[in-house]
């Protein structure tokens, strides 16, 4: 199964990466798994400018050009989605949202998917 994860932290191997790794460990255990991993921190994604084009034109891509068209390719394919990321004053890293904010151009293309997510907590 095509499967993409999406790391929310800056720190790479650290708790989040070690939870998802895990999970992965888990679902090799039952396939074999085609894994593609996107490090938020390390792309070039800029926010969301909520200009809706993307709605306007039912295309499912965001007009802005940067490493999200990658994202959307990837995540078209993908039968499961995992979102790993620490917790951030109780919410995901600002990376990890960028990213599910310029999901924006595929809210359709969420519906059906299996998302796994892991938020790691402090302690
Ligand atoms: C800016 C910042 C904000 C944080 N906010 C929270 C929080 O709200 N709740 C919490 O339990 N931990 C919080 N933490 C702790 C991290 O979530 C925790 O250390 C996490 O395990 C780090 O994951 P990582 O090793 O994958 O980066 C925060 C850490 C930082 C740097």
């Amino acid at each position: 199964m095509k499967t993409i994860v999406l790391h929310g932290s800056p720190r790479k191997n650290g708790n989040s990466d070690t939870l998802a790794r895990h999970f992965l460990q888990g679902l090799e255990t039952n396939g074999s798994h085609e894994i593609k991993h996107f490090f938020a921190n390390d792309l070039n994604i800029r926010p969301c400018q909520g200009c809706d084009s993307c709605a306007d034109s039912l295309s499912g891509y965001c007009v802005i050009q940067d490493d999200m068209q990658e994202i959307y390719r990837s995540f078209i394919e993908a039968e499961i989605v995992v979102f790993a990321t620490p917790m951030y004053w109780g919410y995901m890293t600002a990376q990890l949202k960028a990213v599910v904010d310029r999901m924006e151009a595929k809210d359709h293309w969420i519906l059906g998917r299996r998302l796994a997510c892991h938020h790691v907590p402090h302690g």
